[in-house]
């Protein structure tokens, strides 16, 4: 299956058939997920629990439904509800739970946070192609203390979502996404102007890249992006916002050494206070992204997500013309890639620092 129709047609899988699902075939997803999103982490900044047998099925169900069953008032009144909830965790044949790292500060926390999230999209998307179905979980009874204590949630960690994975029979029809252009703008000014330097940047490659002197054209971004925003998106909220900036003539120095990234995709959202909200819409900005980097890579356009630290200062976002409402979340640089020039430096995706998973059973 093409890699856009794959996207496109994905859907949320709530509804699952009794057929088993390989707990070895999930884990091969999983690791080939992971191949696609990290390239440069000394070790792994998340990891899986996974429940998959009848008994780890019924406890990760007994674990989400301890709070109610605790209140003797609310387990009289929801007791059918309490039932409901242990059919729906015990009918899907897998659940992963996916926990990142806190990080030691916000570049590092958003990009644990995000990496994590573009993997959960990447194993979605290789799960279709082997019509496994599945949606991400985040609703308020999963994301209650109770369950992170049983599920050893340690104080330097973040949970990221539930999976819930299995077979189906039938697809639902999607609801249609609004065309990225609604959400676009172009920088007039160029990039090397008002983009800061990326000083200490979280996410910065190991190896030096070099880019082919070849501009990126912005309807070939815009073009892309119609397609990966058909990621999911809880209460199709779609967040994202794009801020395209082209480096433009100056920055020379750079460019006549063509390490300088071409082109940036900034992604923004509007401030949320909802901290539910906020984690929601942040983990679909990550899963667009992620779409976004598989369909660029298939046109020979590297795309690498980093994490600078201005993302997080309002000056750097005024210049940038981003909405004062909005706050960035997401940094693409983009180019054609040239020659690589310390091959040695650069770990190539599926190196075995890649595919340490960090796996263990609920
Ligand atoms: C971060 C995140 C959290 C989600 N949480 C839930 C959830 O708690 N319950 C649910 O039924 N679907 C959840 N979803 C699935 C979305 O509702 C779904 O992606 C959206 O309705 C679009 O449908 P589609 O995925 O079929 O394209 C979540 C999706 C994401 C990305």
């Amino acid at each position: 299956m093409e890699l856009e129709q794959t996207i496109r047609e994905r859907r949320s899988i709530r509804k699952f058939n009794p057929a088993p699902v390989a707990r070895d075939k999930i884990v091969e997803l999983m690791r080939e997920a992971e191949r696609l999103c990290v390239r440069d982490e000394e070790e792994p900044q998340r990891r899986y629990l996974y429940a998959g047998t009848p008994d780890a099925r019924k406890r990760l169900a007994d674990y989400l439904t301890e709070k109610i069953e605790d209140n003797k008032v609310a387990k009289l009144a929801l007791g059918k509800l309490i039932g409901t909830f242990h059919k729906r965790f015990m009918e899907p044949a897998a659940n992963i739970i996916v926990i990142a790292k806190k990080g030691k500060n916000p570049a590092e926390g958003a990009r644990n946070y995000g990496t994590a999230c573009r993997i959960m999209q990447s194993f979605q998307l290789l799960a279709w192609r082997e019509k496994i179905g599945m949606v991400w979980i985040t609703e308020p009874f999963v994301l209650n203390e109770r369950f992170f204590d049983r599920i050893g949630l340690r104080a330097d960690e973040r949970f990221v979502g539930l999976l819930q994975i299995g077979h189906f029979d039938k697809a639902p029809r999607g609801r249609g996404r609004t065309p990225a252009e609604r959400y676009w703008n172009v920088l007039s000014a160029p990039g090397a102007e008002v983009l800061p330097a990326n000083e200490s940047e979280t996410g910065a490659r190991s190896e030096q890249i070099r880019y082919k002197d070849r501009p990126v054209p912005a309807d070939l971004v815009l073009k892309l992006l119609n397609h990966a925003v058909w990621a999911p998106n809880h209460r199709m909220r779609e967040p994202w916002r794009f801020t395209y900036a082209e480096r433009g003539a100056h920055g020379r120095a750079e460019q006549a050494a063509n390490t300088a990234p071409p082109a940036h995709l900034i992604v923004s959202m509007r401030a949320e206070t909802d901290e539910h909200k906020r984690d929601e819409n942040l983990a679909a900005v990550y899963c667009l992204a992620q779409n976004f980097c598989l369909l660029a890579e298939e046109r020979g356009l590297d795309a690498h997500v980093i994490f600078p630290n201005w993302m997080f200062d309002e000056a750097a976002a005024r210049r940038l013309k981003i909405p004062d409402k909005e706050q960035i979340v997401a940094v693409l640089e983009l180019g054609f890639r040239g020659e690589v020039r310390s091959a040695a430096a650069e770990p190539p995706p599926g190196s075995d620092k890649a595919e340490t998973l960090r796996w263990s059973e609920l």
